[in-house]
Protein backbone atom coordinates (compact mmCIF):
# COMPACT_ATOMS: atom_id res chain seq x y z
CA UNK A 1 0.00 0.00 0.00
CA UNK A 2 1.29 3.43 -1.10
CA UNK A 3 2.58 5.60 2.23
CA UNK A 4 -0.50 8.33 3.06
CA UNK A 5 -2.85 6.24 1.26
CA UNK A 6 -6.25 6.96 2.76
CA UNK A 7 -7.31 3.63 5.09
CA UNK A 8 -9.85 2.49 7.72
CA UNK A 9 -10.24 -0.47 9.81
CA UNK A 10 -13.85 0.19 9.16
CA UNK A 11 -15.33 -3.72 9.18
CA UNK A 12 -17.68 -3.49 6.40
CA UNK A 13 -19.11 -7.48 6.24
CA UNK A 14 -19.44 -6.94 10.26
CA UNK A 15 -23.17 -7.42 11.08
CA UNK A 16 -23.89 -4.40 12.53
CA UNK A 17 -22.74 -2.72 9.29
CA UNK A 18 -24.53 -5.09 7.36
CA UNK A 19 -27.42 -4.15 9.09
CA UNK A 20 -27.30 -0.26 8.03
CA UNK A 21 -24.09 0.24 6.16
CA UNK A 22 -24.88 3.66 5.19
CA UNK A 23 -22.82 5.78 8.02
CA UNK A 24 -20.25 3.81 6.95
CA UNK A 25 -20.54 4.61 2.75
CA UNK A 26 -20.84 8.65 3.74
CA UNK A 27 -17.66 7.94 5.67
CA UNK A 28 -16.33 6.14 2.85
CA UNK A 29 -17.13 8.39 0.27
CA UNK A 30 -15.69 11.55 2.72
CA UNK A 31 -12.60 10.06 3.14
CA UNK A 32 -10.85 9.58 -0.27
CA UNK A 33 -11.98 7.58 -3.70
CA UNK A 34 -10.33 4.83 -2.98
CA UNK A 35 -9.70 3.83 0.38
CA UNK A 36 -7.75 0.84 1.92
CA UNK A 37 -9.48 -1.30 4.04
CA UNK A 38 -7.30 -2.90 6.41
CA UNK A 39 -9.22 -5.71 7.58
CA UNK A 40 -9.83 -7.25 4.21
CA UNK A 41 -6.53 -6.11 2.71
CA UNK A 42 -9.18 -4.03 -0.26
CA UNK A 43 -9.74 -0.78 -1.88
CA UNK A 44 -13.29 0.45 -0.96
CA UNK A 45 -13.85 2.65 -4.06
CA UNK A 46 -17.40 4.42 -2.62
CA UNK A 47 -18.24 7.64 -4.41
CA UNK A 48 -20.51 7.13 -7.58
CA UNK A 49 -17.86 8.92 -10.06
CA UNK A 50 -15.27 7.04 -9.59
CA UNK A 51 -17.40 3.49 -9.67
CA UNK A 52 -18.66 4.66 -12.99
CA UNK A 53 -15.29 5.21 -14.18
CA UNK A 54 -13.68 1.59 -13.03
CA UNK A 55 -16.20 -0.01 -14.33
CA UNK A 56 -15.49 1.32 -17.86
CA UNK A 57 -11.95 0.08 -17.84
CA UNK A 58 -11.93 -3.82 -17.60
CA UNK A 59 -9.15 -3.68 -19.36
CA UNK A 60 -7.65 -2.29 -16.07
CA UNK A 61 -10.14 -3.62 -13.62
CA UNK A 62 -10.57 -7.34 -14.43
CA UNK A 63 -13.17 -9.91 -12.94
CA UNK A 64 -11.44 -12.49 -13.43
CA UNK A 65 -9.63 -13.31 -10.03
CA UNK A 66 -11.16 -10.13 -8.91
CA UNK A 67 -14.39 -10.68 -7.66
CA UNK A 68 -15.08 -12.19 -4.28
CA UNK A 69 -13.27 -11.00 -1.61
CA UNK A 70 -11.33 -14.92 -1.17
CA UNK A 71 -9.02 -16.79 -3.22
CA UNK A 72 -11.19 -19.18 -2.36
CA UNK A 73 -14.02 -18.38 -4.01
CA UNK A 74 -12.64 -17.01 -7.16
CA UNK A 75 -10.54 -19.58 -8.09
CA UNK A 76 -12.51 -22.74 -7.04
CA UNK A 77 -16.39 -21.66 -7.30
CA UNK A 78 -16.55 -18.55 -9.56
CA UNK A 79 -13.27 -19.52 -12.01
CA UNK A 80 -14.03 -18.73 -15.37
CA UNK A 81 -17.32 -18.19 -15.44
CA UNK A 82 -19.45 -15.38 -17.35
CA UNK A 83 -18.78 -13.15 -14.21
CA UNK A 84 -15.26 -13.66 -13.62
CA UNK A 85 -13.59 -13.74 -17.25
CA UNK A 86 -13.01 -10.95 -18.88
CA UNK A 87 -11.95 -10.59 -22.88
CA UNK A 88 -13.10 -12.98 -25.46
CA UNK A 89 -13.94 -15.60 -22.83
CA UNK A 90 -16.45 -13.63 -21.43
CA UNK A 91 -17.90 -11.99 -24.76
CA UNK A 92 -18.25 -15.76 -25.58
CA UNK A 93 -19.61 -16.87 -22.72
CA UNK A 94 -22.12 -14.12 -22.42
CA UNK A 95 -23.34 -14.21 -26.01
CA UNK A 96 -24.91 -17.55 -25.22
CA UNK A 97 -27.84 -16.39 -23.49
CA UNK A 98 -27.47 -12.64 -25.08
CA UNK A 99 -30.75 -13.05 -27.95
CA UNK A 100 -33.12 -15.00 -24.54
CA UNK A 101 -32.82 -11.26 -22.91
CA UNK A 102 -32.78 -8.89 -25.46
CA UNK A 103 -35.82 -6.47 -25.65
CA UNK A 104 -37.08 -8.04 -28.69
CA UNK A 105 -37.26 -10.85 -26.66
CA UNK A 106 -38.72 -9.51 -23.49
CA UNK A 107 -41.74 -8.16 -25.99
CA UNK A 108 -42.91 -11.44 -26.57
CA UNK A 109 -43.27 -12.64 -23.13
CA UNK A 110 -44.96 -9.47 -21.98
CA UNK A 111 -48.70 -11.20 -22.12
CA UNK A 112 -47.49 -13.80 -20.04
CA UNK A 113 -45.68 -12.20 -17.77
CA UNK A 114 -48.67 -9.38 -17.21
CA UNK A 115 -50.84 -12.51 -16.94
CA UNK A 116 -48.85 -13.90 -14.01
CA UNK A 117 -48.52 -10.55 -12.33
CA UNK A 118 -51.95 -10.70 -12.29
CA UNK A 119 -53.10 -14.13 -11.03
CA UNK A 120 -50.86 -13.37 -8.21
CA UNK A 121 -51.39 -10.07 -6.94
CA UNK A 122 -54.96 -11.38 -7.13
CA UNK A 123 -54.36 -13.88 -4.76
CA UNK A 124 -51.60 -12.53 -2.35
CA UNK A 125 -53.48 -8.94 -2.29
CA UNK A 126 -57.10 -10.73 -1.46
CA UNK A 127 -57.23 -11.15 2.67
CA UNK A 128 -55.86 -7.30 3.25
CA UNK A 129 -52.30 -7.98 3.71
CA UNK A 130 -50.04 -9.93 2.36
CA UNK A 131 -45.53 -10.13 2.32
CA UNK A 132 -43.90 -8.55 -0.08
CA UNK A 133 -40.85 -10.54 -0.30
CA UNK A 134 -43.34 -13.94 -0.64
CA UNK A 135 -45.22 -12.42 -3.20
CA UNK A 136 -41.86 -11.02 -5.28
CA UNK A 137 -40.49 -14.57 -4.77
CA UNK A 138 -43.32 -16.42 -6.79
CA UNK A 139 -43.40 -13.71 -9.44
CA UNK A 140 -39.54 -14.33 -10.27
CA UNK A 141 -38.91 -17.45 -9.45
CA UNK A 142 -41.93 -19.26 -11.66
CA UNK A 143 -40.88 -16.38 -14.36
CA UNK A 144 -36.98 -17.29 -14.33
CA UNK A 145 -37.68 -21.02 -13.75
CA UNK A 146 -39.91 -21.60 -16.63
CA UNK A 147 -37.46 -19.32 -18.93
CA UNK A 148 -34.48 -21.21 -17.92
CA UNK A 149 -36.43 -24.69 -18.28
CA UNK A 150 -36.04 -25.76 -14.92
CA UNK A 151 -38.35 -27.87 -12.40
CA UNK A 152 -40.36 -25.48 -9.96
CA UNK A 153 -40.10 -28.23 -7.68
CA UNK A 154 -36.43 -26.83 -7.18
CA UNK A 155 -37.22 -23.52 -6.29
CA UNK A 156 -36.23 -23.13 -2.38
CA UNK A 157 -32.95 -25.01 -3.09
CA UNK A 158 -32.19 -22.71 -5.81
CA UNK A 159 -33.27 -19.49 -4.02
CA UNK A 160 -31.34 -20.82 -0.87
CA UNK A 161 -28.39 -21.21 -3.41
CA UNK A 162 -28.52 -17.96 -4.88
CA UNK A 163 -27.89 -15.91 -1.77
CA UNK A 164 -25.23 -18.49 -0.49
CA UNK A 165 -23.69 -18.02 -3.86
CA UNK A 166 -23.24 -13.97 -3.02
CA UNK A 167 -22.98 -14.63 0.92
CA UNK A 168 -19.88 -16.96 -0.49
CA UNK A 169 -17.92 -13.68 -2.20
CA UNK A 170 -17.07 -11.95 1.24
CA UNK A 171 -14.96 -12.77 3.23
CA UNK A 172 -13.65 -15.86 5.39
CA UNK A 173 -16.08 -16.23 8.45
CA UNK A 174 -19.50 -17.96 9.69
CA UNK A 175 -21.30 -16.56 7.00
CA UNK A 176 -19.04 -17.78 4.54
CA UNK A 177 -18.66 -21.17 5.93
CA UNK A 178 -22.54 -21.52 6.22
CA UNK A 179 -22.89 -20.78 2.54
CA UNK A 180 -20.49 -22.99 0.96
CA UNK A 181 -22.90 -26.06 1.48
CA UNK A 182 -26.00 -23.88 0.26
CA UNK A 183 -24.14 -23.21 -2.89
CA UNK A 184 -22.84 -26.62 -3.74
CA UNK A 185 -26.40 -28.25 -3.02
CA UNK A 186 -27.85 -25.78 -5.82
CA UNK A 187 -25.27 -26.57 -8.33
CA UNK A 188 -25.43 -30.88 -7.91
CA UNK A 189 -29.02 -29.99 -8.32
CA UNK A 190 -28.38 -28.50 -11.44
CA UNK A 191 -25.73 -31.07 -12.27
CA UNK A 192 -28.60 -33.98 -11.61
CA UNK A 193 -31.53 -32.20 -13.53
CA UNK A 194 -30.12 -30.57 -16.43
CA UNK A 195 -29.37 -32.93 -19.42
CA UNK A 196 -29.58 -32.50 -23.40
CA UNK A 197 -32.45 -35.20 -23.27
CA UNK A 198 -34.69 -33.09 -20.89
CA UNK A 199 -34.21 -29.92 -22.42
CA UNK A 200 -37.32 -28.16 -23.04
CA UNK A 201 -36.87 -26.65 -26.92
CA UNK A 202 -36.84 -22.80 -26.17
CA UNK A 203 -35.97 -22.72 -22.92
CA UNK A 204 -32.59 -21.13 -21.62
CA UNK A 205 -31.03 -24.72 -20.87
CA UNK A 206 -31.58 -25.47 -24.63
CA UNK A 207 -29.48 -22.97 -25.58
CA UNK A 208 -26.96 -23.51 -23.89
CA UNK A 209 -26.22 -27.29 -24.92
CA UNK A 210 -27.07 -25.92 -28.36
CA UNK A 211 -23.92 -23.54 -28.20
CA UNK A 212 -21.89 -26.33 -27.01
CA UNK A 213 -23.25 -28.76 -30.00
CA UNK A 214 -22.68 -25.85 -31.82
CA UNK A 215 -18.83 -25.38 -30.75
CA UNK A 216 -19.91 -21.89 -29.48
CA UNK A 217 -18.63 -23.30 -25.85
CA UNK A 218 -17.14 -25.71 -24.19
CA UNK A 219 -19.20 -28.92 -22.75
CA UNK A 220 -17.36 -28.23 -18.88
CA UNK A 221 -19.26 -24.48 -19.40
CA UNK A 222 -22.88 -25.86 -19.86
CA UNK A 223 -23.79 -26.35 -16.10
CA UNK A 224 -21.79 -23.41 -14.41
CA UNK A 225 -23.43 -21.10 -17.29
CA UNK A 226 -26.75 -22.10 -16.43
CA UNK A 227 -25.97 -21.59 -12.56
CA UNK A 228 -24.69 -17.92 -13.27
CA UNK A 229 -27.58 -16.73 -14.65
CA UNK A 230 -30.30 -19.03 -11.87
CA UNK A 231 -27.83 -16.92 -9.33
CA UNK A 232 -27.76 -13.77 -10.92
CA UNK A 233 -31.79 -13.46 -11.83
CA UNK A 234 -33.54 -14.76 -8.77
CA UNK A 235 -32.65 -13.06 -5.37
CA UNK A 236 -31.37 -9.84 -6.74
CA UNK A 237 -34.93 -9.01 -8.48
CA UNK A 238 -36.90 -10.37 -5.50
CA UNK A 239 -35.27 -7.98 -3.36
CA UNK A 240 -35.48 -5.12 -5.59
CA UNK A 241 -38.65 -5.82 -6.47
CA UNK A 242 -39.95 -6.64 -2.69
CA UNK A 243 -38.49 -3.25 -1.45
CA UNK A 244 -39.88 -1.60 -3.88
CA UNK A 245 -43.27 -2.07 -2.62
CA UNK A 246 -42.16 -1.54 0.92
CA UNK A 247 -40.49 2.20 0.07
CA UNK A 248 -44.52 2.72 -2.04
CA UNK A 249 -45.82 1.27 1.18
CA UNK A 250 -43.78 3.96 3.22
CA UNK A 251 -44.52 6.71 0.44
CA UNK A 252 -47.87 6.92 -0.18
CA UNK A 253 -47.64 10.16 -1.73
CA UNK A 254 -45.45 8.53 -4.49
CA UNK A 255 -47.60 5.61 -4.84
CA UNK A 256 -50.25 8.12 -5.63
CA UNK A 257 -48.43 9.22 -8.54
CA UNK A 258 -48.05 5.63 -9.56
CA UNK A 259 -51.50 5.21 -9.24
CA UNK A 260 -51.92 8.35 -11.30
CA UNK A 261 -50.11 6.80 -14.44
CA UNK A 262 -48.99 3.29 -14.00
CA UNK A 263 -47.51 2.87 -17.57
CA UNK A 264 -45.18 5.60 -17.04
CA UNK A 265 -43.94 5.40 -13.55
CA UNK A 266 -43.93 1.89 -12.79
CA UNK A 267 -40.46 1.52 -13.88
CA UNK A 268 -38.79 4.56 -12.73
CA UNK A 269 -40.08 3.20 -9.25
CA UNK A 270 -38.64 0.21 -9.75
CA UNK A 271 -35.03 2.74 -10.60
CA UNK A 272 -35.77 4.64 -7.78
CA UNK A 273 -35.72 1.52 -5.35
CA UNK A 274 -32.68 -0.12 -6.91
CA UNK A 275 -31.02 3.26 -6.47
CA UNK A 276 -31.63 3.59 -2.81
CA UNK A 277 -30.67 -0.01 -1.78
CA UNK A 278 -29.00 -1.79 -4.29
CA UNK A 279 -30.07 -5.57 -4.07
CA UNK A 280 -25.94 -5.86 -4.54
CA UNK A 281 -24.34 -3.84 -2.32
CA UNK A 282 -20.71 -3.94 -3.24
CA UNK A 283 -18.81 -6.19 -5.64
CA UNK A 284 -14.87 -6.74 -7.03
CA UNK A 285 -12.22 -6.35 -9.65
CA UNK A 286 -8.64 -6.69 -9.44
CA UNK A 287 -6.32 -4.37 -11.12
CA UNK A 288 -4.33 -5.91 -13.99
CA UNK A 289 -1.78 -3.44 -14.25
CA UNK A 290 -1.52 0.02 -11.66
CA UNK A 291 -3.71 2.69 -11.84
CA UNK A 292 -5.07 5.66 -10.43
CA UNK A 293 -8.71 6.25 -9.15
CA UNK A 294 -9.18 10.01 -7.88
CA UNK A 295 -5.98 10.74 -7.35
CA UNK A 296 -5.04 7.48 -5.42
CA UNK A 297 -2.54 5.56 -7.15
CA UNK A 298 -3.15 1.42 -6.83
CA UNK A 299 -0.18 -1.02 -7.71
CA UNK A 300 -1.26 -4.03 -10.54
CA UNK A 301 -2.55 -6.93 -8.32
CA UNK A 302 -4.50 -4.96 -5.89
CA UNK A 303 -8.30 -5.75 -5.20
CA UNK A 304 -10.83 -3.26 -4.87
CA UNK A 305 -14.49 -3.38 -3.66
CA UNK A 306 -16.76 -1.14 -5.84
CA UNK A 307 -19.97 -0.07 -3.65
CA UNK A 308 -22.99 -0.02 -6.22
CA UNK A 309 -25.35 1.02 -2.46
CA UNK A 310 -23.02 3.47 -1.91
CA UNK A 311 -22.49 4.73 -5.12
CA UNK A 312 -26.78 5.42 -5.14
CA UNK A 313 -26.55 7.64 -1.77
CA UNK A 314 -23.49 9.78 -3.38
CA UNK A 315 -24.62 13.81 -2.94
CA UNK A 316 -22.51 14.88 -5.52
CA UNK A 317 -24.40 13.04 -7.93
CA UNK A 318 -27.87 12.77 -6.79
CA UNK A 319 -27.77 15.66 -4.64
CA UNK A 320 -28.83 17.01 -0.97
CA UNK A 321 -32.15 14.67 -1.30
CA UNK A 322 -29.48 11.50 -2.28
CA UNK A 323 -31.42 9.34 0.69
CA UNK A 324 -35.13 10.52 -0.41
CA UNK A 325 -37.23 8.18 -2.50
CA UNK A 326 -38.82 10.24 -5.35
CA UNK A 327 -40.02 8.37 -8.55
CA UNK A 328 -40.16 11.40 -10.47
CA UNK A 329 -36.18 11.97 -9.89
CA UNK A 330 -34.51 13.53 -13.29
CA UNK A 331 -32.50 10.03 -15.15
CA UNK A 332 -32.59 7.61 -11.74
CA UNK A 333 -32.06 4.99 -13.68
CA UNK A 334 -28.49 6.17 -13.76
CA UNK A 335 -27.57 4.67 -10.91
CA UNK A 336 -24.61 1.99 -11.15
CA UNK A 337 -27.11 -1.02 -8.92
CA UNK A 338 -26.68 -3.03 -12.18
CA UNK A 339 -22.99 -2.41 -12.57
CA UNK A 340 -21.72 -0.90 -15.88
CA UNK A 341 -19.49 -1.57 -18.76
CA UNK A 342 -18.80 -5.28 -19.86
CA UNK A 343 -20.34 -6.74 -17.26
CA UNK A 344 -23.26 -4.65 -16.73
CA UNK A 345 -26.38 -6.77 -15.69
CA UNK A 346 -27.85 -9.04 -18.51
CA UNK A 347 -31.07 -8.89 -17.51
CA UNK A 348 -32.19 -5.69 -17.02
CA UNK A 349 -35.12 -5.79 -19.18
CA UNK A 350 -36.23 -9.12 -17.86
CA UNK A 351 -35.94 -7.54 -14.08
CA UNK A 352 -37.70 -4.53 -15.62
CA UNK A 353 -40.61 -6.28 -16.87
CA UNK A 354 -41.49 -8.57 -14.06
CA UNK A 355 -41.32 -5.33 -11.49
CA UNK A 356 -43.55 -3.38 -14.54
CA UNK A 357 -46.04 -6.18 -14.92
CA UNK A 358 -46.31 -6.57 -10.77
CA UNK A 359 -46.42 -2.86 -9.82
CA UNK A 360 -49.13 -2.38 -12.64
CA UNK A 361 -51.44 -4.83 -11.15
CA UNK A 362 -50.47 -3.57 -7.77
CA UNK A 363 -52.01 -0.31 -8.67
CA UNK A 364 -54.83 -1.42 -10.86
CA UNK A 365 -56.39 -3.75 -7.44
CA UNK A 366 -55.28 -1.35 -4.57
CA UNK A 367 -55.88 2.08 -3.81
CA UNK A 368 -53.08 2.23 -0.73
CA UNK A 369 -50.59 0.29 0.60
CA UNK A 370 -49.03 0.67 4.30
CA UNK A 371 -46.26 -1.51 5.83
CA UNK A 372 -48.15 -4.19 8.33
CA UNK A 373 -44.87 -3.84 10.71
CA UNK A 374 -41.44 -2.98 10.04
CA UNK A 375 -39.94 -5.62 7.17
CA UNK A 376 -37.54 -8.15 9.01
CA UNK A 377 -34.10 -8.14 6.81
CA UNK A 378 -31.99 -10.82 5.30
CA UNK A 379 -28.46 -9.95 5.95
CA UNK A 380 -25.51 -11.29 3.06
CA UNK A 381 -22.60 -10.41 2.68
CA UNK A 382 -23.36 -8.76 -0.60
CA UNK A 383 -27.20 -9.14 -1.30
CA UNK A 384 -29.24 -6.16 0.59
CA UNK A 385 -33.02 -6.46 0.98
CA UNK A 386 -35.76 -8.27 3.49
CA UNK A 387 -36.57 -11.96 4.44
CA UNK A 388 -40.20 -10.39 4.96
CA UNK A 389 -41.90 -7.69 4.56
CA UNK A 390 -45.64 -7.15 5.21
CA UNK A 391 -48.08 -4.69 3.62
CA UNK A 392 -51.15 -4.00 4.10
CA UNK A 393 -53.93 -3.08 1.13
CA UNK A 394 -57.01 -0.94 0.39
CA UNK A 395 -58.71 -3.03 -2.52
CA UNK A 396 -60.38 -0.90 -5.06
CA UNK A 397 -63.72 -1.06 -5.47
CA UNK A 398 -62.31 -2.63 -9.60
CA UNK A 399 -60.85 -5.22 -7.77
CA UNK A 400 -59.81 -7.56 -10.80
CA UNK A 401 -56.87 -5.98 -12.75
CA UNK A 402 -58.53 -7.94 -16.06
CA UNK A 403 -61.73 -6.44 -15.42
CA UNK A 404 -60.41 -2.89 -14.74
CA UNK A 405 -58.44 -3.28 -18.83
CA UNK A 406 -54.97 -3.01 -16.75
CA UNK A 407 -53.81 -6.53 -18.40
CA UNK A 408 -53.88 -4.84 -21.89
CA UNK A 409 -52.17 -1.46 -20.97
CA UNK A 410 -49.32 -3.53 -19.11
CA UNK A 411 -48.63 -5.34 -22.14
CA UNK A 412 -48.76 -2.27 -24.49
CA UNK A 413 -46.76 -0.73 -21.59
CA UNK A 414 -44.13 -3.25 -21.25
CA UNK A 415 -43.65 -3.67 -24.82
CA UNK A 416 -42.88 0.14 -25.27
C1 LIG B 1 -33.06 -6.08 -9.86
C2 LIG B 1 -32.49 -7.13 -10.40
C3 LIG B 1 -31.03 -7.25 -10.68
C4 LIG B 1 -29.96 -6.57 -10.16
C5 LIG B 1 -29.99 -5.47 -9.12
C6 LIG B 1 -28.78 -7.07 -10.81
C7 LIG B 1 -27.50 -6.60 -10.56
C8 LIG B 1 -26.39 -6.97 -11.28
C9 LIG B 1 -25.08 -6.41 -11.14
C10 LIG B 1 -24.68 -5.32 -10.15
C11 LIG B 1 -24.25 -7.01 -12.02
C12 LIG B 1 -22.83 -6.65 -12.34
C13 LIG B 1 -21.80 -7.32 -11.52
C14 LIG B 1 -20.43 -6.77 -11.83
O1 LIG B 1 -20.10 -5.68 -11.39
O2 LIG B 1 -19.66 -7.46 -12.52
C15 LIG B 1 -25.04 -8.01 -12.71
C16 LIG B 1 -24.55 -8.87 -13.64
C17 LIG B 1 -25.30 -9.88 -14.22
N1 LIG B 1 -26.66 -10.05 -14.15
FE1 LIG B 1 -27.93 -8.97 -13.01
N2 LIG B 1 -29.14 -8.05 -11.69
C18 LIG B 1 -30.51 -8.20 -11.65
C19 LIG B 1 -31.28 -9.06 -12.39
C20 LIG B 1 -30.81 -9.96 -13.30
C21 LIG B 1 -31.60 -10.85 -14.09
C22 LIG B 1 -33.13 -10.92 -14.07
C23 LIG B 1 -30.78 -11.60 -14.83
C24 LIG B 1 -31.23 -12.63 -15.82
C25 LIG B 1 -30.69 -13.65 -16.18
C26 LIG B 1 -29.40 -11.16 -14.55
C27 LIG B 1 -28.26 -11.65 -15.11
C28 LIG B 1 -27.00 -11.14 -14.90
C29 LIG B 1 -25.80 -11.70 -15.48
C30 LIG B 1 -25.72 -12.93 -16.38
C31 LIG B 1 -24.74 -10.92 -15.06
C32 LIG B 1 -23.27 -11.09 -15.39
C33 LIG B 1 -22.95 -10.23 -16.57
C34 LIG B 1 -21.50 -10.28 -16.95
O3 LIG B 1 -20.64 -10.56 -16.10
O4 LIG B 1 -21.22 -10.02 -18.12
N3 LIG B 1 -29.48 -10.16 -13.61
N4 LIG B 1 -26.34 -7.94 -12.26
Amino acid sequence: MPALAPSTSLPLFAERVLADPYPAYDALRRTGAAVHLDEYGVWAVARHADIAAVLKAPEIFGSENGIALTALANQDVLAESVFASDGARHSRLRDVLAPHLALRTMRTLVTRIADRADGLVATYTQPGRFDAVALARHMVCDTVMELMGLPSGDRDVLLAGSAAVFDAFGPYGTRYQQALPLASRMAQVLRDTLTRETAEPGSWISAVFAAVDAGRIDEADAIPLVCAYTVAALDTTVLGLADCIVQLARHPRQWQILRGDPLRWSVPAFHEALRLEAPIQGYGRLLTRAADIGGVRLDEGEQVWLLYGSAGRDPHRWGDAADEYNIRRYRNNEHLAFGGGSHLCAGIPLAELQARAVLRALAARCTHLTLDGEPARALNNLLRGYREAWIAVELSPHTCARDTGSSQACRQGAAS
